[in-house]
């Protein structure tokens, strides 16, 4: 479906329109494809409610069909019938996992220790990606994988791990995951050791399922190797990157408060709450509570007189999704917005720094890239043009967020790839005031 759709939707947007009210946003997609990969390694029936239904959750349920686990829909829920550590079947054919980054660097973590071959593969974009990153450490704990020149199609001989002692260069939770998965089969403990705060969900998940993992706040995780994975009943948060993409709209283009309810709050995850408070805005979290292991809350946008501000360290990690969206926020924000160490921007879907960049400047804006980040002086009028989306789902929303706040209309095309994260997006934002619509394009 999303194929024949790709390139032929476009989404037109119009300023005006006084965003106010209360939305939900799709489940979270970390935990998402967390819960189809892990539910299939416990030992029984795993119940998932609100499991993200969108482009790249979709490639791994198929991934997951593919191996011989069984799903299926009841009482609202998905049921991942579990197969056990030792029960995968050996796939037939090349594992597509679409454009999803998090299924093909989980999933090299899970099959390197497994007693038969795979091969993983992806879409155009996705062979794109850097492999090395979970194919050098996986082969560190014996994996035999052979990559495409660093990339995708990953060619994986399952083989007998042993547990590793690994600093990772780079703060990635889809390293650090792909190493904890290959981790279930090694001979003796894995241990990761992170240069900064990473999302920490394939660590709660496990120990939910009843995996010895320690966890030295901010800088180590060790897993012991389990006997087998209970399986989980979970409820999945809402994304709290795609809420981002909502309380920035509210606070461009609200009238009055917007609540976006149920929103995952995980501390890996609230970079963008802590930059876009330091930057003047109110965003009250009310109404906390646990859910599943993962504490989630209502977000409520109060007041938006932004400033600009300068962005490192760790809240580069704790944000690394949300920066398509805070560029927009920096562009009518008053003053200097800075961001420094923020180089893993230019290896997601696309490289976010130059992309877009060179949408927003079609738009009027003067933005400084750099190698690292990139530099906004702001506030900034903006006018409505023709943008492309570029087939990344977080660029193509963050454009019809700058169309919000443009002078005349936008229209961004290539924007099917919303769906990849985000299915209703343009009527979420309708049905709290916008003035948007999907439409097919060309
Ligand atoms: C993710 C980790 C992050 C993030 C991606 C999802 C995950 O990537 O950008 O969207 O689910 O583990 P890195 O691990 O490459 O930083």
């Amino acid at each position: 479906m999303r194929q024949a759709l790709k390139g032929t939707v476009a989404v037109q947007v119009r300023p005006g329109g006084g965003l106010r009210g209360r939305c939900r946003v799709p489940g979270d997609k970390s935990i998402s494809h967390r819960a189809l990969i892990l539910g299939a390694l416990a030992e029984g029936d795993s119940a998932i409610e609100g499991l993200l239904d969108a482009g790249d959750t979709r490639a791994t349920r198929r991934v997951m069909q593919a191996l011989g686990v069984e799903l299926e829909q009841a009482n609202g829920a998905l049921i991942v019938r579990g197969r056990g550590l030792r029960g995968l079947a050996p796939p037939a054919a090349p594992l597509d996992c679409g454009h999803a980054g998090t299924a093909i660097r989980l999933l090299a973590g899970a099959l390197a220790g497994q007693r038969f071959a795979s091969v993983l593969d992806g879409s155009a974009q996705l062979r794109r990606r850097p492999m090395r990153r979970v194919v050098e450490p996986l082969r560190q704990m014996g994996a035999q994988i052979v990559d495409t020149e660093g990339r995708a199609p990953l060619h994986i001989t399952g083989a007998p791990l042993r547990g590793v002692a690994y600093r990772m260069p780079v703060a990635s939770a889809q390293v650090k995951s792909s190493l904890l998965l290959a981790g279930l089969y090694a001979s003796g403990p894995t241990v990761v050791l992170e240069p900064g705060p990473a999302r920490d969900h394939t660590e709660r998940m496990l120990r939910a399922m009843g995996v010895d993992v320690e966890i030295a706040e901010g800088c180590c995780v060790t897993l012991m190797p389990p006997e087998r994975l209970r399986p989980l009943s979970l409820r999945v948060p809402g994304d709290p990157s795609s809420a981002a993409f909502v309380l920035v709209a509210a606070l461009l283009a609200g009238v009055e408060d917007v609540t976006v309810a149920g929103v995952g709050v995980n501390p890996t995850r609230t970079g963008l709450l802590d930059i876009l408070a330091a930057m003047g805005a109110e965003i009250d979290v009310t109404n906390p509570r646990d859910e599943s292991g993962e504490p989630v809350a209502d977000l409520v946008t109060r007041r938006a007189a932004l400033r600009g501000t300068v962005i490192e360290g760790e809240w580069v990690v704790r944000a690394i999704d949300e920066f398509p969206a805070l560029m927009i926020a920096a562009l009518k924000a008053e003053g200097v917005t800075e961001v420094r160490g923020a180089e893993e921007l230019r290896v997601k879907e696309t490289d976010r720094i130059a992309v877009m960049a060179a949408e927003l400047r079609e738009l009027g804006a003067v933005i400084e890239e750099r190698p690292d980040g990139f530099r906004i002086a702001g506030p900034q009028r903006l006018r409505g043009a023709v943008v492309d989306g570029h087939d990344d789902h977080r660029v193509a929303m963050a454009l019809i967020l700058a169309g919000l706040v443009a002078e005349g209309p936008t229209t961004v095309t290539d924007a099917a790839c919303v769906e990849d994260s985000f299915p209703g997006f343009v009527e979420t934002l309708r049905a709290l005031g916008a003035d948007v619509e999907q439409t097919p394009g060309d």
